[in-house]
């Protein structure tokens, strides 16, 4: 078969789409390039916000067309849903779109071989699998491979936060981390097949405690520490971490981790006491704000970036004041913002003083003109400087590519079509919002 995978949400489903493509690679099939070409259609799915889930109401009422079509000249089509959605919405899934053929939670989609084999035994039925399993999915996995210079490597899974706006703890589960040995497995065989960079994934990093091989808890520094001792391998990152769980090791190795990139991103969500509470975050204005200090003085090179939510319930003005205070004492060079979203099952879904629509909107674009002026000086400001940066993919014009600085920056440079997965010196020439331009500095 073709299969076609569209993948909605964070980095993690990213990945979990990367491990189902392999899965379905293993099996003989191949990646189709539309959803027209394709015999097996997968959407990997996200329930953070009420956009996102309704979003795929609409995609798969498109992708039905294309099913429809293809019956008609004789081609069968298996849809098939899978990520945070499946979770939270089985039932809604099995309502209002009863031409899925199957669902899968994120925790199983492991099991895609098996509910392939059923499905091509009865065309007719609708598998829905949301079992939360007391197994670990990766035992299930095939071995990973590089995609590219630029790997996400999974090493934690769901949350025990209970963040009181967050669908997350409901969707993902609790908290589990991989063994040590086995994440240093991966990692290896991604660095042989070509990744320089890796970016470790959790829904909340930081608090990663693995065993290793003599069944000690070890946390996310130690990971850290073993994986910079990987030949070959170049770049190291971690998201997404919780303030309260950065810990004294986690802070040295910004100290003492070359590889480590000067880039952190931390999630401060409100600027208030008052609201922090509320959403049951683990931590205070000046508690985050000790943190960024010592981080800083660990490596003054340290740029951060932040997820805010504007319009939590019961949120005033002067709430919000202290998020725009918040915003300008950390100085952040990248952020993300957000309204306020009502999760069916959360606990913030019925408190009362829910904020009006208008009033949401008012402030996060306050908030995002401030965010976007700040993040446009700190791009201006590294015009003329020399940055490393890692060219990961080909740009859209010919010759172009593109990569990312340390911060994470976006970056384009015209080159004569070398430098492909490569690490290369860049003088930086233009800056915008969004990314960088640059000219290769040849060595
Ligand atoms: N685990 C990560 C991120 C989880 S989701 C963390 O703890 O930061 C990514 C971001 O979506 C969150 O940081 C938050 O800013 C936003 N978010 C989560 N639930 C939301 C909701 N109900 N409404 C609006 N934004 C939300
Ligand atoms: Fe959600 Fe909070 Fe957990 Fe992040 S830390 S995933 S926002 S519950
Ligand atoms: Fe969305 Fe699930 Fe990630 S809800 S943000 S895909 S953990």
């Amino acid at each position: 078969m073709k299969y076609y995978i569209k993948t909605f949400g964070c980095q993690m489903n990213v990945y979990d789409s990367q491990r189902i493509a392999r899965i379905l690679q293993n099996m003989g099939h191949s990646p189709a390039d539309t959803p027209a070409g394709a015999d097996l259609i997968i959407f990997n799915t996200c329930h953070i916000r009420e956009k996102a889930a309704e979003k795929l109401f609409s995609d798969l009422g498109r992708i039905n067309l294309i099913k429809e079509e293809r019956k008609a000249a004789g081609l069968e089509t298996i849809i098939g849903v899978v990520g945070c959605v499946v979770q939270a919405e089985d039932e809604e899934i099995a309502k209002r779109a009863p031409f899925v053929n199957f669902a899968t939670g994120p925790l199983t989609y492991y099991r895609i071989p098996e509910i392939l084999q059923k499905i091509a035994r009865d065309k007719n039925i609708c598998i829905i699998d949301t079992d939360f399993p007391a197994e670990s999915k990766f035992d299930h996995l095939p071995e990973n491979r590089s995609e590219g210079s630029c790997s996400y490597l999974a090493v934690q899974e769901g949350c025990n936060n209970f963040c009181t706006y967050c669908i997350v703890p409901y969707t993902r589960g609790v908290e589990t981390s991989r063994p040590v040995e086995e994440v240093l497995k991966e990692a290896r065989r991604l660095v042989e097949t070509g990744t320089l960079e890796i970016n470790l994934l959790g829904q909340n990093v930081n608090a990663y405690h693995g065993e290793d091989n003599t069944g000690k808890e070890r946390d996310l520094a130690y990971l850290l520490r073993r994986l910079a001792e990987i030949d070959g391998l170049k770049r190291l990152r971690y998201t997404t971490s919780y303030p309260a769980d950065v810990n004294d090791d986690l802070i040295a190795c910004h100290r003492d981790l070359k590889k480590l990139m000067p880039y952190l991103h931390l999630p401060l969500q409100s600027g208030s006491d008052k609201i922090l509470k509320a959403m049951n975050r683990r931590h205070d204005r000046n508690q985050y704000l000790e943190i960024i200090g010592r981080l800083k003085d660990a490596n003054p090179e340290i740029g951060f970036s932040s997820d805010f939510i504007v319009g939590f319930p019961g949120e005033t003005d002067e709430d919000f004041a202290d998020t725009l205070d918040m915003v300008e004492k950390v100085g952040y060079i990248q952020a993300f913002s957000f309204k306020y979203s009502r999760r069916p099952g959360t606990p913030a879904a019925v408190y009362p003083d829910q904020i009006p629509e208008k009033i949401k909107a008012e402030r996060l674009n306050i908030l995002q003109e401030k965010l976007f002026s700040m993040q446009l000086s700190f791009n201006k400001e590294c015009i003329g400087k020399i940055m490393p940066v890692l060219f990961e993919s080909k740009g859209r014009k010919k010759g172009q590519l593109f990569g990312r600085t340390p911060y994470m920056q976006n970056l384009h440079a015209q080159t004569d079509g070398a430098g492909l997965n490569q690490i290369l010196p860049v003088r930086i020439t233009g800056a915008t919002v969004n990314s960088l331009s640059g000219t290769v500095i040849q060595q």
